[in-house]
């Protein structure tokens, strides 16, 4: 008789913890039995363990996650370069390894498609740090020097000085959970909602010095002013879309509409038949003359979990979810984004990736990963009922595919024709969701 779903994930799970120095410290990305698609996915991805360490947290086993936020600080200290080029303090790894169990070689990028540092490794490990906070209690944790000097210098790399005008962080393509170029470098919301929950929790976190008083005061300033700012223009609505419709161009000076020159007609004809008369999203990325339209699940669930959006763009959020559920769930909760790029646009945007075939992987794939920010969005605005149907729609089919990393189409019915199985971070999502839906009091250990 073949295992229950949850065990099934539980012994994936145990089996996928790395050592190092005789202590647990991390979880490789996949066990896949055949081989996984490369060879960095043997490596512990600090993005992929933080959805580890939630279930860990949820257990009352924070053992792990703590020597996992103490080991990615120790490796701050190896040299920072990468193709010969120095790389800035508070970067953190993408990935790391351990050799020998003795060991621990990062992996800033330098091993990654295209060399890209990840932004989002430090706001993941932030977001980390507040949760292993608020499941043990231990302040004092946060406290000690080495953690302060990396909070530090995740702060002052973020909130440096730059060209920009706007709050949001400018970023490059594939610096994300996308980490392959799809056209979301520039502004994407995924990166926005996570600098968000990091300068949540800054308050809670950095020790206030002499030396860190300003920092602490212009991420206060950048926390508020970010989510003016992205409540205000990254929405989108059926209001919002005739407003953007009748927009003129080329205004000047103060009292302008229309600050970005958004052009109308350079919207794609699919959203106006797509957008449902309730409900709306947060765009995938903005910036001059450029309003890129998509809808990216991540960083539109994570805007919901901390606190991003309103309350009504939240409930709007989840609104177009179930107006638009065979889109954007389908067979297999949740589409990354949607809808997928082809064509010409598919060639100018991910530099002809064949990974990125419409309907694949990161051009509208479907990752059971995601199914835990969709449970945890959902919950927090009181629509279980979504929580529940997603959740029941990966149940039956996770486990007895052998934990795929993405599928396939435009239901996401098909297991990818690349994905990994027994990809770690899909049976943890599973997990820690049915965490959530059996104790909802698990939100608060994110900021928001
Ligand atoms: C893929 C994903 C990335 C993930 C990695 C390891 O590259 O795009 O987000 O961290 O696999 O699972």
């Amino acid at each position: 008789m073949s295992e229950d779903p949850l065990t099934s994930a539980y012994n994936l799970l145990e089996n996928a913890v790395v050592q190092f120095r005789g202590r647990p410290v991390g979880t490789v990305a996949a066990r896949d039995p055949h081989g996984a698609a490369a060879d960095n996915y043997r490596e512990c991805f600090i993005r992929d363990f933080a959805v580890s360490a939630l279930v860990w947290l949820a257990d009352g086993k924070p053992e792990i996650v703590g020597n996992f936020l103490e080991t990615v600080v120790y490796l701050l200290d190896q040299e920072l370069t990468m193709e010969g080029h120095e790389i800035q303090p508070g970067v953190m790894p993408a990935s790391f390894r351990v050799l020998d169990g003795e060991h621990v070689v990062a992996d800033f990028g330098n091993r990654a498609i295209g060399r890209v540092a990840p932004v989002d490794a430090m706001m993941w490990w932030v977001v980390l740090l507040h949760a292993y906070i608020q499941a043990t209690g231990d302040s004092q944790f946060a406290r000690r020097s080495e953690i302060q000097n990396a909070l530090c210098s995740i702060l002052s790399l973020c909130l440096k000085g730059s060209f920009e005008v706007y709050p949001t962080l400018l970023v490059p393509d594939a610096c994300c959970m996308i980490d392959r170029r799809m056209g979301v470098y520039g502004h994407p919301l995924e990166i926005q909602s996570l600098f968000y929950g990091m300068l949540h929790t800054v308050g809670d976190l950095c020790v206030e010095r002499p030396d860190t008083k300003a920092l602490i005061e212009n991420a206060a300033k950048r926390h508020t002013s970010l989510r003016d700012y992205v409540r205000r223009y990254y929405w989108l609505d059926e209001d919002r879309l005739s407003e953007v419709h009748r927009f003129h161009t080329e205004e000047f000076g103060d009292g302008s509409n229309n600050v970005l020159n958004i052009n109308p007609t350079s919207l794609p004809m699919w959203v106006q038949r797509w957008m449902p008369q309730r409900g709306g999203w947060l765009v995938g990325n903005l910036g001059p003359e450029r309003m890129d339209v998509r809808f990216f699940a991540l960083g539109n669930l994570l805007a919901i979990l901390f606190g991003l959006t309103t309350d009504q763009q939240a409930q709007g959020i989840m609104d177009l979810y179930e107006a638009r559920w065979d889109d954007l769930v389908g067979d297999m909760p949740v589409k990354i984004s949607y809808p997928a790029v082809a064509g010409e646009e598919w060639r100018v945007l991910t530099g002809c990736d064949p990974k990125n075939a419409a309907w694949s992987y990161h051009n509208g794939g479907n990752w059971p990963v995601l199914l835990w920010p969709f449970v945890a969005a959902a919950l927090k605005v009181e629509r279980r009922d979504l929580a529940e149907r997603a959740f029941e729609t990966a149940a039956g089919k996770l486990a007895r595919h052998q934990w795929p990393e993405y599928y396939d189409g435009q239901s996401g019915r098909l297991i990818g024709r690349r994905a990994n199985l027994d990809q770690v971070w899909s049976a943890a999502a599973f997990i820690f969701s049915r965490r959530l839906l059996e104790k909802p009091s698990l939100l608060s250990l994110f900021p928001g």
